[in-house]
């Protein structure tokens, strides 16, 4: 299957359908207001993966904090899930954020998502408490962090890198 992963301008047809996944999967997703889409895309940081016709059928956006790569979003349109789209996507981003201590995630534990992380090179390493859930004054569900593993060492495994 031939595959392409890409950074897109603000002016891409690509992000559309990039707004539609998010659109779709904005539960486990979390918000982003308008023109935030744009803002990523002009810093080149929304990155799609593409299918052999060209098609967008997955993103991640990230940023780029303190000298850390940062995911905030990370989607695969369900029909083309578990066909290695993410791992190309977070691999693609592994090779652009080299010169960067590592690559932070947060995603609840309990989402069926959380089950792939490791799979990519994740690892847990904190908790903390999720400001959306915790928020409405309930159950104050946890997020968990997950700092990338590079196999330089860079990555922030060591909780002395602080991904706290
Ligand atoms: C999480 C997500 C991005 C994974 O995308 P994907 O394209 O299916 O992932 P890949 O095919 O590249 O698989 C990567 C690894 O994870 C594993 N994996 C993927 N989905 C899995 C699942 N549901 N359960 C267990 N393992 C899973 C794959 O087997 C693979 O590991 P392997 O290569 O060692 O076999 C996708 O499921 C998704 O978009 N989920 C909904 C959105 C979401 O919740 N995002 C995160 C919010 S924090």
């Amino acid at each position: 299957m031939a595959m392409k992963i890409e950074a897109i301008h603000d002016k891409s047809a690509h992000l559309e359908v990039v707004k539609k996944l998010w659109r779709s999967h904005s539960n486990t997703l979390g918000f982003l207001p308008d023109g935030g889409f744009q803002d990523y895309a002009r810093d080149r940081h929304v990155v799609v993966a593409l299918d052999g016709a060209d098609q967008c059928v997955g993103y991640l956006l990230y940023r780029v904090v303190r000298d850390r790569a940062a995911i905030a979003q990370f989607c695969i349109a369900p029909e083309c899930r578990r066909q290695g789209y993410a791992r190309a996507l977070i691999d693609w981003l592994i090779s652009k954020t080299k010169k960067n201590r590592g690559i932070l995630l947060t995603c609840c534990r309990h989402y069926t998502a959380a089950r792939t992380w490791e799979r990519l090179g994740f690892h847990a390493v904190s908790e903390k408490p999720s400001k959306a859930e915790g928020s409405t004054g309930r159950t104050r569900a946890s997020s968990t962090v997950w700092p990338v593993v590079r196999a330089s060492g860079l990555g922030g495994d060591e909780p002395g890198l602080g991904f706290r």
